[in-house]
């Protein structure tokens, strides 16, 4: 019979170490929250593939498009003889995107890709270099996204050079004791240290810093951002490849402060799975390239324009905004309960929709992480059935993205042996 063990022994004989993995079970099958391994275990799946299967595994519609779209074709390649259903998915998200300006999208493959993409498409609408980030964000694994995360272990060690002109200030969290006025000063302080606004393209930000803890901008700070950016002629970009497709209780994060941005990127929860993502802006910027500029070979696979339009009726028909909230509100009770009894070992709970995270602290206290903590209880926690991911610049965030179609008995059972692997690690 085949083993976990069996393959995780064989992919480390073939597979980097780089290209590590959470959990050492392989998967055979997976349904809506739910995963099998090749051991015949089951698993509650608390992290969607990373925010990806917002819809389920294996939702029905989606595996119905896919399955009508390669009977017609598998690729011809959008930038060579396009197809109906890239200009409807491109339709639809410039009408889903947050704010009311004329708007135009783009497709790529990767998250990344959709970050590179509005750094290209910024600097080609403004002609300026800098690119002001922020610490603890993370915007992919290329060169320029590298240059943009503002995390350097694991993210950026031993990778460098990185691109030039790239400015990175403090992200505002209060449970850390860094203000919003702090955040804006720095940025203030660059621009009489550093670098002219007016050779600033763009600033980006996650508006929930995703692998960073999940910590939230405030309206006020985003709004503020919004002021900087029309001040000195500066493109906003919204890096809302985790926030997106209804993970917050909005279709996209922005829409909860009511600041539209320039330029949004969208990848992960866009097509369930299929490798598909997006910028999407207003269009004098989004056409500042020249024509053959942005693209690149699988750049809206048809397969996967397919799986998105079933992602946005699921969204729509399922009602999984409201879902999502709702999901927020059944795992704050639980896990308030938990850090009431975690005798200090709990800190900030944080709930955005189901885009949730409890921090693991030492003694109660913020500045005391515990990321050997956190490391065991994500593995306890695999080990015991349930699939949990860890992010935070500190390691010691452990974040909730369950699928949105996830039933509540099933988040009941995932919560049920969270409480059980405690005892077993302190
Ligand atoms: C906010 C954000 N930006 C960019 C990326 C990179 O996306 P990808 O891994 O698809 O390249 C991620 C992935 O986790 C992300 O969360």
């Amino acid at each position: 019979m085949q083993t976990n063990q069996k393959l995780q022994q064989r992919k480390q004989k073939v597979i980097a170490r780089g290209q590590g993995n959470l959990a050492p079970v392989f998967i055979k099958k997976a349904k809506n929250a739910e995963l099998w391994d090749v051991e015949n275990n089951h698993y509650i799946d608390f992290g969607a593939g990373i925010a990806v299967t917002n819809t389920g595994h294996c939702h029905p519609q989606i595996q119905q498009a896919v399955k009508d779209q390669i009977d017609s074709f598998s690729h011809t390649c959008v930038m060579v003889t396009p197809y109906e259903n890239s200009v409807e998915l491109a339709e639809r998200l410039v009408e889903l995107a947050p704010g009311t300006s004329e708007k135009k999208a783009i497709f790529v493959t990767t998250g990344a890709e959709a970050v590179e993409n509005c750094i290209k498409i910024a600097r080609a609408h403004t002609r300026r270099r800098g690119i002001i980030a922020f610490n603890g964000g993370f915007h992919g694994r290329t060169n320029m996204t590298m240059g943009l995360t503002g995390k350097i272990t694991p993210y950026k060690q031993l990778f460098g050079p990185f691109p030039n002109d790239i400015y990175h200030v403090p992200y505002p969290i209060d449970y850390h004791g860094i203000s919003e006025t702090q955040s804006l000063e720095a940025i203030n302080s660059l621009f009489k240290t550093s670098i002219a606004p007016e050779d600033v393209a763009a600033i980006i930000i996650e508006p929930i810093q995703g692998e960073g803890g999940f910590y939230s901008a405030s309206t006020s700070f985003l709004k503020s951002l919004r002021k900087i950016c029309d001040q000195h002629g500066i493109v906003m970009i919204a890096d809302e490849i985790q926030t997106g497709f209804a993970r917050t209780g909005k279709m996209f994060c922005m829409e909860h402060h009511n600041v539209e941005a320039d330029l949004m990127t969208m990848a992960k929860g866009m097509a369930g799975g299929y490798p598909i993502a997006a910028v999407v802006g207003k269009t004098e910027i989004m056409d500042a390239p020249l024509p053959g500029g942005l693209g690149g070979t699988y750049a809206g696979s048809p397969v996967a324009c397919a799986a998105g339009l079933a992602v946005i009726d699921i969204i729509k028909n399922e009602k999984l905004i409201e879902r999502a909230v709702q999901i927020g509100r059944e795992f704050q009770i639980h896990l308030d309960k938990l850090q009431r009894e975690s005798g200090g070992l709990i800190g900030e709970i944080r709930v955005n929709g189901a885009m949730i995270a409890m921090e693991l602290v030492k003694n109660g206290d913020a500045n005391q992480p515990n990321p050997e903590l956190t490391s065991k209880l994500v593995s306890k926690a695999y080990e015991k059935g349930l699939i949990l991911l860890s992010c935070g610049s500190r390691s010691n965030v452990i974040r909730f993205l369950p699928p949105l179609t996830i039933e509540s008995e099933l988040i009941e059972q995932g919560l049920e042996i969270l409480n059980n692997c405690f005892p077993d690690l302190v």
